[in-house]
């Protein structure tokens, strides 16, 4: 005759639920860990923690001071993009690679993709949009349309935006340097004959039709 067992028996759904609390619980207890951790870290009147829903931004870009909702989270790209709205910072990698969505920050060339901008508070934001003044392009801006350094243009803010950090620290680049800095920006299109010869007449440099920007070596 079959007898039954004398202890509880333990089913598959009572299994998973325990499961499931256990686990809720331990992770209930690393988050209020880390959360002292960050308290601690920051210390007795140091900056508390933000977020993780939207707070007040307050950025200044193209010398204009302006006030945003934003979580922490989003970077000065999707800040300026989405929120802006300033489109001509454009997102193309989203990730560091491409320069597309370079700006300058107190002057220095960076990408927007990889900054949050909440870091950004306080500082000088430039976008493409703040170069020219009343409607008058800046040498680099006219030097990319004279020497049509753009195909389909989309990699053309962050180029200009590294041609201006560039000639703003060195304002008679070598053909090199030019090339060192602008290494940062890709174009998909390939005109970097022309960026590099809009680079050099920005900075009132003698180009002409046969101005060697690239050596091609002995290429048969
Ligand atoms: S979009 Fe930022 S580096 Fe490519
Ligand atoms: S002009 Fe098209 S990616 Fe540069």
């Amino acid at each position: 005759m079959n007898q039954k067992p004398s202890s509880p028996v333990v089913d598959r759904r009572t299994f998973l639920k325990g499961l499931g609390t256990s686990a809720v619980a331990v992770a209930s207890v690393q988050v209020g860990a880390m959360a002292d951790e960050i308290n601690k870290a920051a210390g007795p009147g140091g900056a508390s923690p933000q977020g993780p829903g939207a707070v007040p931004v307050t950025l200044t870009i193209n010398g204009e001071k302006k006030d945003f909702q934003l979580e922490p989270r989003v970077t000065l790209l999707d800040a300026l993009r989405n929120y802006g709205p300033l489109t001509g910072t454009k997102e193309v990698c989203d990730r560091g690679t491409c320069g597309a969505c370079s700006v300058l920050i107190d002057g220095k060339l960076t990408y927007s993709c990889m900054k949050l901008a909440i870091d950004t508070q306080g500082r000088e934001i430039t976008t493409i949009e703040g170069l020219a003044k009343d409607g008058q392009l800046t040498p680099v801006q006219q030097a990319f349309i004279e020497c049509d350094a753009l195909m389909c243009g989309f990699c053309t803010p962050g180029l200009v935006m590294a041609t201006t950090a560039l000639l703003a620290e060195n304002p008679k680049p070598t053909v090199d340097e030019i090339k060192r800095a602008c290494s940062g920006n890709l174009c998909r299109c390939g005109t970097y004959p022309h960026i590099i010869k809009a680079a050099l007449k920005a900075s009132d440099q003698s180009v002409t039709e046969t101005t060697t920007v690239i050596n091609y070596g002995n290429v048969a």
